[in-house]
């Protein structure tokens, strides 16, 4: 949990704070289509395959995160939009997936309509923290996940404003493509003003290079150029293209199951051992000052 979340936290937590509350990564990032929800599935799984509990929140309407873990999203009973509007816990809408240490809590269309209940509301922009921290309160000992991913929508509006509050880290995909760069910059400087704005102890995760492609030098060019400025932050274990990566959501997988042996499935596995170091590292810096 971040520190904004922990000053408030309800004193009967405090009762289990011999054991470390859970490190909550949103995966961030305003472009459509740069491999957030495929980072969010496989980086949850990967990190439940090395046996950490991890509850993997779906807050984008589409509800991908949710189906390519093979959620019915449209036949469940509650969803994300239910816990934000306070109709039901956080606890109550998770659903089993195909890894028994990884539950999601799913979305779907409904979500749409969130921004519009929680616009006008003073507290709109904490919902999911403050039921993120009820369920540190309320649900079982045996439920508390050790990560928290969170799948956020390609934008930087309220609900990845709700993501951000609850985090402690961002974690940033970035399409190896033309004007990466560019693009990462314009990311880099929201989130930092973000930060500044709704949760100042937020850390910067990584950077994840997604959808590269081995034979192309266009993306070892892109590679080396984000690494130059952005250095340690940039996570070693780089996301190369992959048919198998794109099919397994249609399998309702993630790909360590769909197909265990891939370049995709290692290389999550490999961010997700990075992630793990990183918690040692904690608290981990944020690379930029605000501009004022
Ligand atoms: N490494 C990869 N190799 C091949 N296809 C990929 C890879 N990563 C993602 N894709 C595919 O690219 C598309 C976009 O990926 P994804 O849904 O993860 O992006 P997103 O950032 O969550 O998109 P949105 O902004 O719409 O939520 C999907 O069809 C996905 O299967
Ligand atoms: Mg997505």
């Amino acid at each position: 949990m971040n520190e904004l979340a922990a000053q408030s936290e309800p004193v009967q937590t405090q009762q289990t704070s011999e054991k470390p509350v859970a490190r909550v990564i949103s995966i961030v990032n305003q472009k459509g289509g740069v491999g957030k929800t495929t980072s969010a599935i496989n980086l949850a799984a990967s990190l439940a395959h090395l046996g950490k509990k991890v509850i993997l929140i779906d807050v984008d309407s589409q509800g991908n995160a949710s189906s390519g873990l093979g959620v019915a999203k449209n036949e469940v009973e509650g969803t994300v939009f239910d816990v934000l509007v306070d109709r039901a816990p956080l606890a109550e809408i998770l659903q089993p997936t195909p890894l028994e240490t990884l539950k999601v809590a799913p979305a779907n269309s409904d979500l749409l309509s969130a921004e519009l209940h929680l616009g006008g509301q003073e507290d709109g922009k904490k919902r999911l923290s403050q039921a993120v921290i009820d369920f540190f309160a309320h649900a079982p000992h045996e439920l508390h996940p050790e990560f928290i991913v969170i799948d956020c929508p390609p934008s930087l509006a309220l609900l990845t404003i709700n993501a951000i509050l609850t985090s402690d880290s961002l974690l940033i995909p970035v399409q190896c493509e033309y004007y990466a760069l560019e693009g990462l910059t314009d990311i880099m400087s929201s989130a930092t003003l973000l930060r500044q704005s709704f949760n100042p102890s937020l850390s910067l995760e990584g950077i994840l290079l997604t959808m590269a492609d081995r034979r192309l030098n266009l993306s070892h060019q892109v590679e080396t150029e984000i690494r130059q400025v952005y250095a340690d932050f940039v996570f070693q274990n780089v996301i190369y293209r992959s048919v198998r990566l794109s099919e397994a959501p249609s399998h309702g997988l993630p790909i360590l199951q769909y197909d265990p042996e891939s370049s995709g499935a290692k290389a999550y596995l490999g961010v997700a051992e990075e992630i793990i170091q990183n918690e040692a590292k904690s608290p981990r810096p944020w690379p930029f000052r605000a501009a004022v």
